[in-house]
């Protein structure tokens, strides 16, 4: 991106476990590195300057802006963790959002949602004593009425910042679905016309971007998973015809960056900002136009198919060299394997390698990158060889599979939509519900089946009753009502 563009861009920590973060100081190095020496104290953001020892996280220089996110159930801890961030983060952002079941045991995230008064009072002890904003991240509710209710309580809380995800907590797992940017819209209408709002969800691809603000009149878009399959998704695609060996085009038009390119780059930023040393010297990424002589050969660069174990002495070195504690080094792999995702389901070998691959063994990755640059050359040296090999379909029965589902219950459409060759970063798509069990590829647990059921009686029982909802009614015959702090305390949500 160039460095205006990039001037749009935020990001915020994964969710801390704010409790935890408080009582463990070990749970605060691994997780929030904003100086080299860590954090044994809250430091209160000093008159004096930045302390000297700065190291990755809120760095003013690397990494802002930057919000910094926990979940919370007791307004003094929250408060209490975000005394440790505040000078290294541009707001502290609470989680309202997380519908995972730990999160339920734990009483936290989406699982807060019945509890206003608390929310209330979570936010508002931030807004009045932090130094920094405090925004938060909700689910839409079950109608758009209780949704906009909901917002205007977390905003006269102190909120600045209210971010959206358009689905309601019971849409994960197989029943994740389309979020609604009708509700988002519906916000956007009746709050203040300066509210702040960032919407979230249906983010797959960079086009979306513009798309979902039009929509919904939000002011920024949050992407998680699209960002995750592929990390340039907020990156503007070359003008047709640049000379840009980073960006893939295909004959009709369609492209992507790839992610050989992406792959080097991330390679790059971990030698720079974390390992400290200067990056391997890189031949330039392969274009089919190079002359002969310049271009990577599958051979000379020794990567034979069942090569990909770089020398013992080499990977031992350098294991030993560094942090595997490190939380950019534990990404690595998880990373990688979204990044490559439709390149591994294709080159076993490159997936068998990255297996392998363990967090700090930077060798076993330089060997994973040389595999996927020989393996993309090959590809796109196939396509020129005969591109109408990658355009012909290759989603059997689709026709008679959307003839039978309506646009909310087929994700066919966007899957061609989305579909690029293997060396181009792309987002993985889900088959929706409804699909999934046509298929056949997904069958519904006898519990699942039954909770179904259970959700329709309880729905219709409950609309008039005024009384608890399904969810709740359901939530509690799980019995999971009892206080659970997350083993690692950092959960995706
Ligand atoms: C791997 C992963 C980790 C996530 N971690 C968090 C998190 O720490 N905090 C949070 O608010 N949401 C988290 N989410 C949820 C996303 O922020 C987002 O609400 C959801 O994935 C829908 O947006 P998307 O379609 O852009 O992925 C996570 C999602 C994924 C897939």
């Amino acid at each position: 991106m160039s460095p205006e563009s990039s001037k749009d861009l935020l990001a915020y920590t994964p969710m801390l476990h704010a409790r935890m973060f408080i009582e463990t100081v070990k749970f605060r190095d691994h997780h929030f590195q904003p100086t080299r020496s860590g954090l044994a104290t809250p430091a209160k953001r000093s008159t004096n300057g930045p302390p000297p020892d700065l190291y990755l996280d809120g760095h003013p220089k690397i990494d802002r802006p930057l919000f910094v996110q926990f979940c919370a159930n007791s307004p003094d801890e929250l408060l209490e963790a975000a005394r440790y961030v505040e000078p290294f983060c541009d707001a502290v952002d609470l989680n309202l959002g997380c519908p995972q079941g730990i999160a339920k045991r734990g009483n936290y995230g989406a699982f807060l949602q019945e509890d206003w008064d608390l929310i209330y009072k979570l936010i508002n002890k931030l807004h009045l004593n932090l130094d920094v904003p405090v925004t938060a991240k909700m689910r839409i509710l079950e109608s758009k009425e209780k949704t906009l209710e909901y917002a205007q309580m977390i905003l006269s809380a102190g909120a600045s910042v209210v971010t959206v995800h358009g689905r309601q907590r019971d849409q994960k797992g197989h029943k994740t679905g389309m979020a609604d940017w009708s509700v988002l819209r519906y916000l956007r209408a009746n709050l203040p016309p300066d509210t702040v709002i960032f919407a979230n969800g249906n983010i797959l691809r960079h086009g979306d971007i513009h798309q979902c603000l039009k929509e919904t009149g939000a002011d920024g878009v949050m992407s998680a998973e699209g960002n995750l399959y592929d990390p340039a998704i907020f990156a503007k695609p070359p003008d047709a015809g640049s000379d840009e060996r980073e960006y893939w085009r295909g004959r009709d038009g369609r492209g992507g960056y790839r992610v050989d390119a992406v792959f080097r780059r991330y390679m790059d930023i971990l030698y720079e900002y974390v390992l400290e040393r200067p990056s391997p010297a890189r031949k330039p990424l392969f274009l089919p136009s190079d002359p002969l002589a310049q271009e990577i050969s599958v051979t000379s660069n020794g990567v034979a198919e069942d090569d990909c174990e770089p020398p013992a002495k080499k990977r031992k070195r350098d294991s030993k060299q560094l942090k595997p504690t490190s939380p950019n080094l534990l990404a690595m792999q998880p990373h990688l394997f979204h990044l490559l995702r439709p390149l591994v389901t294709k080159y076993h070998n490159v997936r068998d390698a990255l297996g392998r691959s363990r967090p700090g063994d930077i060798a076993a990755f330089e060997n994973v990158l040389q595999m996927v640059e020989a393996v993309v050359k090959e590809g796109i040296l196939d396509y020129e060889a005969d591109p109408a090999k990658y355009e012909e379909s290759d989603l059997p029965d689709e026709k008679e599979q959307a003839a039978n589902l309506d646009k909310e219950e087929s994700s066919v459409a966007t899957i061609k939509e989305c579909k690029r060759p293997w060396w181009v970063c792309q987002p993985y798509v889900r088959p929706l519900l409804k699909e999934a069990l046509a298929k056949g590829s997904l069958t519904m647990s006898k519990k699942d089946k039954r909770k179904l059921e259970e959700e329709k009686v309880l729905a219709k029982a409950t609309t008039e009753q005024g009384g608890k909802s399904a969810r709740e009614q359901l939530d509690e015959e799980d019995g999971m009502n009892q206080e659970e702090m997350p083993k690692e305390a950092m959960v995706a949500g």
